[in-house]
């Protein structure tokens, strides 16, 4: 691998950006901070680096790697056209140029954008996960509603960062499940997931590597003023609406006072899930730790937030990985999968 590389950043764009585009604007915007730190940071890593946003049209990546064919491709891109389901898409597209490129295969990305293909592979693997079931919007309806027990929560089946998700998602009652789920099917215009509610410690766990994996620290959503006895769960707004975070207490922060046993379990449960899915690159898994210690899966993230000060990047640092080692492991991890 050569020590200066030629790097296409890719990323999703909400508008048209040409080529050349100049993005000083919006990397003073909080949404940007990705794509800001990480273009930083290749830079920093002595890299030379063109950032490329796609929104509704590939035919700018195809002329810009017909005209400047870079080293590697350190994809962002999490959307196109506004559609997560497009995600893998575009991994693949990506896979098809033949160049190194950072994060997920678009084989991983499609199982975890899949709440409920995810879960299937990790029951197999005999991996704890919530018991669950799907509402496609095609059937009237495929599992009797008394089949789970209560309460559960009901999710968009291929969503991210908590879309579709409120405290009215938890329910206890079959009434309530019925109209939450035609919510997500008629004003979502998506598939439903239902599953088991665990209530317990709410935790982010980020793995790196190929072959070789690496566990790093875990983190923490914790709600200091929900009080007892309401569910806690991350929520849309208690990902990212700031006053809301305030008013409940929520932070997060570095998982303390797991007991070495529970440590190690979470440890070899999420390097199994790891191999199950055949991840590669980086991964963060969300869990729940149950009452009875209990480490359940709830989600497997391909491609997770990498912004500096999000939970890969925090747990990194605390590992020892400064922010721009890590970014560079990622792309030594892309070259030795090529
Ligand atoms: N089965 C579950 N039991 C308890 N909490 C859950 C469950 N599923 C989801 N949640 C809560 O909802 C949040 C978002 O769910 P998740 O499946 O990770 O969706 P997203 O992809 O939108 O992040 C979780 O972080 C957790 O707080
Ligand atoms: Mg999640």
């Amino acid at each position: 691998m050569k020590k200066h590389l030629d790097v296409l950043l890719v990323c999703d764009t909400p508008y048209f950006t040409p080529r050349g585009y100049d993005f000083s604007k919006e990397f003073k915007e909080l949404d940007w901070e990705t794509e800001r730190d990480i273009y930083r940071a290749l830079k920093q890593n002595g890299h030379k680096v063109t950032l490329l946003g796609i929104y509704d049209d590939v035919g700018i990546l195809l002329e810009e790697i017909k005209e400047n064919r870079p080293d590697l491709i350190f994809n962002l891109t999490e959307v196109f056209r506004d559609k997560v389901y497009l995600e893998k898409n575009m991994a693949w597209l990506i896979e098809m140029l033949g160049i190194p490129y950072t994060g997920a295969s678009p084989t991983a990305i499609l199982i975890c954008n899949n709440k409920a293909l995810t879960k299937e592979m990790l029951n197999f693997y005999q991996i704890k996960v919530p018991g669950f079931g799907v509402f496609y919007r095609s059937y009237r309806r495929s599992i009797p509603l008394n089949y789970f027990r209560l309460p559960v929560i009901a999710k968009p089946l291929c969503e991210e960062a908590s879309r579709g998700i409120s405290r009215a998602s938890v329910v206890d009652d079959w009434g309530l499940l019925a109209k939450r789920i035609k919510f997500i099917h008629q004003k979502m215009n998506m598939d439903a997931i239902i599953e088991e509610y665990i209530e317990g410690r709410e935790l982010y766990v980020s793995v790196i590597g190929n072959k070789k994996i690496r566990v790093l620290p875990t983190r923490e959503m914790k709600f200091a003023k929900i009080p007892n006895g309401k569910h806690r769960l991350a929520t849309y707004r208690a990902k990212w609406d700031s006053n809301y975070r305030r008013k409940w207490g929520i932070r997060n922060s570095f998982a303390r006072g797991l007991p070495e046993e529970l440590n190690k379990k979470i440890e070899n449960t999420c390097k199994r899930a790891y191999r199950a899915l055949n991840m590669q690159s980086y991964v963060r898994f969300d869990l729940r730790i149950s009452p009875d210690s209990e480490v359940y899966i709830i989600e497997a993230n391909a491609n997770p937030c990498l912004a500096r000060y999000d939970e890969v990047g925090a747990s990194a640092e605390k590992a020892g990985i400064s922010y721009n080692k890590l970014i560079q492991n990622l792309i030594s991890l892309a070259f030795q999968r090529k």
